[in-house]
């Protein structure tokens, strides 16, 4: 009996690929040579497994057509934006996620990115890098920064990640944690001590405005230029989630404009984000290439898990991770 074919379209741990190599027959895109798209799509015609980045390949109408035989889409990522829900499920196709094991990694990132931009980490460490820091030269303005401890944060998008970073807040930075989510969460607010608020109010109260919502049609642009106006013109931008979350010209505008003090960002409209993107040039804007759970431990438990939620739906058994809008 032959075992089912899979694509793999991205590096993951030779553990992760000797466990699928168990169950599966492992295809890849020649990496010897540059595939067009309809090369790529050529090779799907009898995969019927999918392993892929939540940035890497979008499972949608187009795909699912070269892929006949395709009953499994496992994303070793969190987000899953990629995925067309609706086709897969007329298709019968499964979907699946990798939750819970970048919850504290990712937070640690966005505390990171508070830190950073509060206190002009990247800013001041280049400025010792080149030579700048001599006796008596540099001013306050030069050097001062905003505290993090006891200021308020506002977490937009309350699902474990942001109770991940309210928590670290909270108990971390003695900080007042505001939260603005789809639903209220009473027991998480019993729990950790946070208050919610109407997304313009959070906006009002906010030093640090936290951007950790999954990108959907409703979540598309959700902050665009009339939120940063409600922004106070002290507090920082934190985007740990997608890029396509907020307008980018409009975060540009308002960082050139002074409607707030800076950004702290992981995410881009468009990844890699362009060199020349004015954000790059704004030492009140710290940058990051997308590492919310960029560790080894956390990247490898990602990936082992979407190889067992491949490997349970090459079985026919129900994935332990499928998605909410995949399941019955
Ligand atoms: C992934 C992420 O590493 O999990 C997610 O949703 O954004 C990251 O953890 C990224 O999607 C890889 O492309």
């Amino acid at each position: 009996m032959s075992k089912p074919k899979v694509l793999i379209s991205s590096k993951i741990p030779q553990e992760v690929e000797q466990y699928i190599a168990e169950h599966a027959e492992l295809v890849r895109w020649p990496s010897d040579r540059t595939l067009s798209h309809e090369q790529k799509l050529a090779f799907l015609h009898d995969v019927e497994g999918l392993l892929t980045t939540g940035g890497g390949i979008a499972v949608n109408e187009e795909l699912l057509q070269h892929a006949p035989k395709l009953r499994i889409a496992s994303n070793i990522a969190v987000g899953y934006n990629n995925f067309d829900t609706a086709a897969m499920k007329a298709r019968g196709v499964l979907g699946t996620n990798t939750p819970h094991v970048l919850d504290d990694t990712v937070a640690d990132l966005v505390l990171a990115l508070m830190l950073a931009s509060a206190r002009r980490v990247t800013e001041l460490d280049q400025l010792v890098k080149q030579g700048k820091w001599q006796r008596g030269k540099l001013k306050d303005e030069d050097l001062f920064g905003l505290d993090v401890h006891h200021a308020t944060v506002g977490i937009i998008g309350m699902g474990r990640i942001g109770e991940a970073i309210a928590k670290r807040a909270k108990f971390g930075f003695d900080m007042d944690v505001l939260y603005y989510n789809r639903s209220r969460k009473p027991e998480m607010e019993e729990r950790l001590g946070v208050s919610y608020r109407a997304l313009e109010q959070l906006l009002r109260e906010s030093d640090f405005v936290v951007l950790m919502t999954p990108l959907t049609s409703e979540t598309t642009r959700l902050i665009r230029k009339e939120h940063f106006e409600l922004m106070k013109r002290t507090a920082f931008f934190i985007n740990a989630s997608r890029g396509q979350t907020v307008d980018e010209r409009a975060l540009i505008e308002a960082l050139q404009e002074g409607l707030i003090r800076g950004a702290g960002l992981d995410v881009f409209e468009q990844e890699p984000t362009d060199p020349n993107n004015p954000l790059l040039a704004m030492p009140n804007v710290v940058t990051l290439p997308h590492i919310g759970s960029a560790t080894a431990k956390t990247r490898f438990d990602m990936a082992m898990r979407a190889a067992k939620n491949l490997v349970a739906g090459l079985k026919g058994e129900a994935p332990p991770d499928l998605v909410g809008e995949l399941r019955e």
